[in-house]
């Protein structure tokens, strides 16, 4: 049996009075990916914030690998960080630095490899999201498509365990998408896990393996991606009409 490597229990979490998620329990094992779907304001950003720690949740547990993450300090996060992935819904690169530096930059910061291994790994992270040739380019050289694709190389950079993709496609031509669901596709191969949180629909169908639609702050839907096509229930249908 593949094991759960992020499991959500009875998650809570609150803005002073408002309620975000009011009950949220769901498992990704191994090597899975799941596609996290909601209308926007639903909380799915929150969501993948708060598996990180990058949001405080008012109950519920959090575990990675079985054991409860959602009390650590930042210290203890840290480590953490490294192993589960935030690439954000915006690229967010450091505007002021090359391409190689912003992928160079999570290497100086938390690992102890040279410079030069960190160049031979830089390399080879930008060959995996065909960009070797944009290594010594600034952000603002590149297409909206190409950052994308600096951002996911960067968010590989360290081999994390789990990715969560916030909106990966949003914004991009179909040429674009095409190249970042192959990339993502190319990561699962490998192994990795991963949370897609996405509006787009054939992407979603694309990568995952399951397809979880939170409603009212709660999972409203959860089941394969074949049991999602195929849900008679209005609200699914809903999201597969989009
Ligand atoms: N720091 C914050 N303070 C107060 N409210 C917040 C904060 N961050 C998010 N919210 C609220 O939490 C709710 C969920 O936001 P979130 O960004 O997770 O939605 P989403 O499902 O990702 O939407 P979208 O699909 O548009 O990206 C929204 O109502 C938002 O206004
Ligand atoms: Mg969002």
């Amino acid at each position: 049996m593949t094991e759960n490597i992020l499991e959500v229990k009875n998650l809570v979490k609150r803005f002073d009075e408002k309620v975000v998620h009011r009950d949220i329990s769901f498992f990704l094992k191994t090597g899975e990916t799941i596609g996290l779907l909601g209308n926007s304001g639903t909380g799915k950003s929150v969501l993948l914030r708060s598996l990180i720690g990058l949001e405080q949740i008012e109950g519920g547990e959090i575990l990675f690998h079985q054991q409860r993450i959602d009390h650590l300090s930042e210290q203890q996060l840290y480590p953490i960080r490294t192993k589960i992935s935030y690439s954000f819904q915006n690229a967010a690169l450091f505007d002021s630095i090359s391409v190689y530096e912003n992928i160079a930059y999570p290497l100086f910061e938390h690992s102890r490899l040279t410079e030069d291994e960190i160049k031979v790994k830089v390399r080879n992270i930008l060959k995996t999201v065909n960009l070797e040739q944009a290594i010594d380019l600034m952000p603002s050289d590149l297409s909206g498509g190409m950052q994308k694709r600096v951002g996911l190389a960067r968010s590989m950079v360290l081999s994390p365990e789990i990715m969560l993709y916030d909106e990966p496609t949003a914004g991009l031509d179909p040429v674009n998408i095409e190249m970042v669901l192959d990339i993502m596709n190319r990561f699962k191969k490998q192994g990795l896990s991963g949370i897609l949180v996405t509006h787009d629909i054939p992407a979603a169908k694309k990568i995952c393996d399951r397809i979880l639609i939170l409603k009212d702050g709660m999972i409203g839907f959860t089941g394969t991606v074949e049991e999602f096509e195929n849900s008679k229930d209005p609200f699914v249908q809903s999201f597969l009409g989009q």
